[in-house]
């Protein structure tokens, strides 16, 4: 009894930390102890689950998952680079959903049905099969392309074909709760039907619209995992789902808005992307010298850094804010235009920038840095592409027409930092780059940006 009460309470416990956790994680100052709030809480409700829940025998297998599980995590987060962040993401986004789809294979022949498997114990096992297994299958899709290892496929159709998938998915699920008893050959069917539809709704995403389906799919795992509080009802498990679930549901509606895509184009796998470039008629790009580009920006009143994924790539957050501090000390005013999906995650800018202790406030986000261009004097663009293509606003064929993108056509002046022509994460050509107002600066971003660092200096 009594350890019953101190489960109960254990569980309020990490449910308070898990929410105080999130909310930590949306400012970069507090993320990092938000991350540790949070995982102090699952560890809460992991031991006391253990100790103090009757019906566990297995302690011995618990401990060696868990070491295990540990032990790979642990090597995996100490070895992975900051630029193959989102991949891991992506992997542990679809371990989360496949643990859901295990607990639901686990306790399937468990129901007990007395005659009928219309009940909720069934619906619910049933959807933290689907749900778990399409984000299983999905992320590692996700990852592939992430990755580069697998390549957008898409045949005529999909749409339909998706969409029969899913509706056969949900036909079977209704047929299993039509039956007396559990069929466990039926449930196998689903399991490979979800594994099939997680496949084909990522298979066909590709080119910049890959952040609307990692944080879909990272909601998804969240619904699964709270399908398996309800089935145990376990508060901790259930409040931890509902909060990634509804957070990851939040920031697939965000990134929708980001990218001007329907949640439904989402859910039917209809959009696409990374087509063919559409090639014109372009001019010859114009080069800038870092002489040049020194004096340019050492005698202006304003300037905007656009920071993008070649950023990360060149790991040059530190030489960036070192050149901001030199700027700012001959009394130009320098900010940080933040495209929400620039870079491979979520928040990717603002976690590389803040561990170079770039100062919060100088963050402006798309919305906010827009209306500033016009005065702004330099918008210096490192190692971003698809986030500042105009093809964007202004090419209906365009794989990203709609999507929303920093205007920094409305500089007066614009230098773009790159290593050459390559295209970005959609693989298309960008018309800015070939722009009267541009100039190009080749060269690794980091490289480029401490040879400015310099010459700026000895002006
Ligand atoms: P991208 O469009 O991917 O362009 C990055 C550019 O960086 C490339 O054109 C590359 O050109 C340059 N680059 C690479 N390494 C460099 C280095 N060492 N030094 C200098 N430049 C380097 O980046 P973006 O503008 O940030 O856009 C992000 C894209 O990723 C969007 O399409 C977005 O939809 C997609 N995406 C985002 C997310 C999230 S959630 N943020 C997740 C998945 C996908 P060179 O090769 O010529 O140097």
């Amino acid at each position: 009894m009594i350890g019953e009460y101190f489960l109960e309470s254990s569980y309020i416990v990490a449910s308070v930390l898990f929410i105080l956790g999130l909310k930590m994680l949306s400012h970069p100052d507090t993320a990092r102890k938000g991350n540790l709030w949070a995982a102090l809480g699952m560890t809460l409700a992991i031991f006391t689950t253990i100790f103090f829940h009757e019906g566990i025998h297995n302690v011995l297998w618990i401990f060696g998952g868990i070491l295990l599980g540990t032990v790979i995590g642990w090597m995996m987060a100490v070895k992975v680079q900051m630029t193959a962040m989102p991949q891991m993401v992506s992997f542990f986004n679809g371990m989360g959903g496949g643990c859901a789809a295990l607990i639901s294979l686990r306790e399937f022949p468990n129901i007990e049905a007395s005659g009928s498997m219309m009940n909720g114990e069934s619906l619910i096992i049933l959807l933290g099969l689907m749900i778990g297994t399409v984000s299983f299958s999905g992320s590692m899709i996700a990852l592939g392309k992430l990755n580069g290892n697998i390549k957008d496929i898409r045949v005529p159709f999909m749409q339909y074909i998706n969409t029969l998938v899913l509706l056969s998915l949900v036909s079977l699920a209704v047929y299993i709760m039509m039956q007396t008893t559990p069929v466990n050959t039926l449930l196998y069917g689903l399991f490979a039907l979800a594994l099939v539809y997680g496949f084909l709704f990522v298979m066909p995403i590709g080119g910049a619209d890959m952040p609307v389906v990692i944080s879909l799919l990272n909601s998804f795992t969240g619904v699964a995992a709270a399908c398996g509080g309800f089935l145990y009802n376990n508060q901790a498990m259930i409040t931890g789902g509902i909060l990634v679930g509804s957070a990851g549901a939040i920031l697939t509606i965000l990134m929708c808005k980001a990218m001007n895509r329907s949640l439904v184009n989402v859910l039917l796998g209809a959009f696409g992307g990374g087509g063919t470039a559409v090639d014109k008629e372009r001019g010859s790009v114009k080069e800038i010298t870092i002489t040049d580009a020194a004096i340019l920006l050492s005698y202006s009143h304003k300037v905007i850094i656009v920071p993008g994924y070649g950023l990360a790539v060149a790991k040059a957050q530190h030489s960036c804010h070192e050149l901001e501090k030199l700027l700012e000390k001959k009394g130009v005013e320098v900010k940080y235009a933040i495209h929400p999906v620039a870079g491979r995650m979520p928040g990717h800018m603002n976690v590389l920038l803040a561990e170079a202790d770039v100062p919060y406030p100088k963050l402006a986000e798309m919305e906010e840095a827009n209306p500033q261009m016009a005065t702004t004097d330099v918008a210096i663009v490192i190692g971003a592409n698809d986030v500042v293509n105009p093809a964007a606003e202004t090419d209906p064929s365009s794989p990203i027409y709609g999507m929303q993108i920093i205007k920094v056509l409305d500089a007066k002046n614009i230098i773009v930092m790159k290593r050459s022509m390559g295209k970005g994460y959609a693989g298309i050509e960008n018309e800015l780059f070939f722009h009267d107002k541009t100039r190009m600066l080749f060269g690794d971003a980091k490289d480029s940006l401490q040879s400015l660092v310099n010459e700026v200096r000895s002006i």
